[in-house]
């Protein structure tokens, strides 16, 4: 049975005092409904600044959860003002989302800065979760970092359209049969890796994307911000 990957984005999103009930209602709908996670590895993506406390709540709530970040600086460390540096996280995080569609529109971040994000990354031990817009974009990050193919299976990729993640509450995703075709064409240019989709991923949907052979997970936006219904992806899973 293949490993399932399931990560929750909540981009911009919850406080400190709303992550620990967030996790807190996580924590009871599992105790009532024991989750069966021998095939599945959930992470949660809060900001920088709820790292600490998310970690601690999981902990002290005996949940199977890793926890992750959203980015992380292209430089190493010092005059980089409002930068959190992969030194700064390696104690916080085993995974880091990299090169999102949304920081690449908002932030002006470029494949060069990706592929520094990378190396950083790789080097602290903390996994990069590397998402993918289209194919033209993967030939570019290859032909850029040489990791992407030597250290393809220490990294995540994650085959996301930006057309396909909602807006304004709407959800509109890929087909799974493209979705399966893009994470099939990624496979063949950088070997066998884990791929994920990302997309308007909800417990509706979520089971007609896992069903396809390419397919190893998914990062979850919109639809991770309710813990029930991010517990009804996992199970739906
Ligand atoms: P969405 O976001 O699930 O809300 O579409 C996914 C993402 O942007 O990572």
């Amino acid at each position: 049975m293949k490993k399932l990957f399931l990560i929750a984005n909540w981009k911009s999103n919850k406080t400190i005092e709303d992550t620990e009930k967030w996790l807190h209602d996580f924590s009871e709908k599992v105790k009532i409904e024991p989750l069966n996670l021998d095939n599945k590895e959930i992470i949660v993506c809060p900001s920088f600044t709820v790292l600490e406390h998310a970690n601690y709540c999981a902990k002290n709530l005996n949940l199977s959860i890793k926890i992750g970040a959203q980015n992380i600086s292209k430089f190493r460390e010092g005059a980089y003002t409002g930068e959190v540096s992969a030194e700064m996280l390696e104690s916080l995080v085993v995974y880091c989302i990299v090169g999102h569609s949304e920081r690449r529109k908002y932030f002006g971040e470029t494949d060069d800065d990706v592929i520094e994000k990378i190396k950083f990354l790789l080097g602290y031990k903390i996994t990069p979760v590397l998402c993918i817009s289209d194919l033209s974009q993967l030939e570019s990050y290859v032909n850029r970092g040489k990791q992407i193919i030597e250290r393809a299976e220490e990294i995540i990729f994650v085959y996301e359209p930006p057309d396909a993640i909602s807006g304004g509450g709407e959800y509109k995703p890929d087909s799974p049969e493209d979705a399966n075709l893009n994470a099939g064409k990624i496979k063949e240019r950088i070997g066998e890796t884990k791929i994920l989709y990302g997309g308007s991923v909800n417990s509706d949907n979520v089971s007609s994307f896992f069903s396809q052979p390419n397919i190893d997970g998914a990062l979850v936006g919109q639809a991770s911000l309710d813990p029930l219904e991010f517990l009804r992806i996992i199970k739906n899973a």
